[in-house]
C-alpha cells in the first residue's frame, strides 16, 4: 500500500488546501493530512479545531467521490495531528511520500530548503509538489486571517463553515 502525507499548519484549511487534498488523493492509496501541533506560527485555532475543520472538508470530498464528480480520488483520506519532526511522523506512518502545494515563486525558497533538509533526514521519503490551481494561486491562511480581522469578505477563499469559524473568532 502506498502511503503519503500532506502536512501543514492548516490554520485554517483554505480552498487551496482542499484542492491539493483532492488531487493528492488521486495519486496514492492512503493520504494522511498531517496537522502540525507545535507550529512556530502561534496558531489562531487549536489543533483539535484544525483537525475537525479538515475532517468536515474531507467528508465532503468523499461525498463528491461517491457522486462521481471526483471519481479518481481513490485514496483513503484521514487526518492526524503530529508534533515533532515531520520526517519522524512520516516514518511512524510508513509513508513514502510527502505532498506540498506550491503557489507563487515566493513559496519556492522555503519549500526548497525544507525539502532539502527533510531529504537529508530521510532520503527514502520523497517530497512531491502539486502546483496550486489557477483559482487558488494566491490564497494563504495568513492573509485570510488578516482580511477577516479587518472586516473583508473571505467567502471565496475558504469553505462556508471555516468562514463562520473565522468570523466567530474575530467577533
Ligand atoms: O502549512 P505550513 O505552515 O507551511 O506547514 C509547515 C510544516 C508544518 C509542514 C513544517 O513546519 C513542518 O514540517 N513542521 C514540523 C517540524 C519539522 O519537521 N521541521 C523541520 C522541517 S525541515
Amino acid at each position: 500500500m502506498h502511503i503519503a502525507i500532506y502536512p501543514g499548519s492548516f490554520d485554517p484549511v483554505t480552498n487551496g488546501h482542499i484542492d491539493i487534498i483532492a488531487r493528492a488523493a488521486t495519486m496514492t492509496d492512503r493520504l494522511i493530512v498531517g496537522v502540525a501541533e507545535d507550529s512556530s506560527k502561534a496558531p489562531l485555532f487549536s489543533v483539535e479545531q484544525r483537525v475537525a475543520m479538515l475532517q468536515e472538508q474531507i467528508a465532503l470530498i468523499r461525498k463528491q467521490n461517491g457522486s462521481g464528480q471526483n471519481g479518481e480520488a481513490t485514496a483513503e483520506i484521514e487526518v492526524a495531528a503530529f508534533s515533532g519532526l515531520l520526517m519522524h511522523f512520516a516514518e511512524t506512518q510508513q509513508a513514502k511520500m510527502i505532498f506540498r502545494g506550491l503557489r507563487a515563486v515566493t513559496d519556492f525558497d522555503y519549500e526548497f530548503q525544507m525539502t532539502g533538509m527533510n531529504r537529508r533526514l530521510n532520503p527514502r521519503i520523497e517530497t512531491v509538489f502539486l502546483m496550486a490551481s489557477e483559482t487558488n494561486q494566491f490564497i494563504s491562511s495568513r492573509m485570510v486571517k488578516e482580511i477577516v480581522g479587518l472586516g473583508g469578505d473571505i467567502g471565496s477563499f475558504v469553505p462556508p463553515s471555516v468562514k463562520d469559524a473565522l468570523l466567530a473568532k474575530f467577533k
